[in-house]
């Protein structure tokens, strides 16, 4: 008998620890059940981001080989919210029934980053230059509708 109280405690010892744990790991995870839904589509965008600046950087200094590389740096990042999108696990929190809308602007968008990637790898500058501003109007018109 002292044995078995002897492990209950043990149990119950190691047990309020494990319980503790998991009701905060689920209280983390309140916000957004099943995965953060917007994970995908925040990641790129801060992907983004930051090649943006690069991007606008090497243009400014007409270094193709610069901008080539910022580029880059987004290959995956935009299939993967793509994916996201289609599997419903990424949400427009904004205009979310203007889902085609969003799809158009986000194709668009991506032609002019493959059209500017080549333009890069060619050296081209005004081209570069040209293309830079497209989507810079392209962030901002997206931002317009769908940020929340
Ligand atoms: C096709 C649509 C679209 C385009 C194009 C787009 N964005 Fe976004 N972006 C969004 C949406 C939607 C959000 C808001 C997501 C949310 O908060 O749920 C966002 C959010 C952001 C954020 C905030 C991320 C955070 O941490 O909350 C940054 C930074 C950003 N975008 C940068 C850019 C830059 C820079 C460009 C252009 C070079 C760009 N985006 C182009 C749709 C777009």
């Amino acid at each position: 008998m002292k044995t078995f109280s002897a492990l209950l405690t043990v149990f119950l010892l190691f047990a309020a620890p494990v319980a503790a744990y998991a009701a905060d790991d689920h209280h983390r995870q309140d916000p957004a059940p099943e995965g953060n839904p917007e994970n995908a589509l925040i990641e790129e965008m801060r992907k983004l981001d930051s090649a943006f600046r690069e991007i606008v950087s090497a243009v400014a200094l007409g270094d193709g080989h610069r901008a080539h590389l910022a580029i880059e740096t987004l290959h995956g990042a935009m299939e993967k919210t793509q994916e996201a999108l289609h599997h419903g696990e990424v949400r427009l929190r904004k205009n979310a029934a203007r889902a085609e809308d969003f799809e158009r602007m986000d194709r668009e968008f991506h032609a002019d980053l493959e059209a500017l990637a080549r333009a890069a790898h060619h050296d081209d500058i005004r081209e570069m230059s040209g293309l830079t501003k497209k989507l810079l109007d392209g962030c901002v018109s997206c931002h317009t509708v769908f940020r929340p």
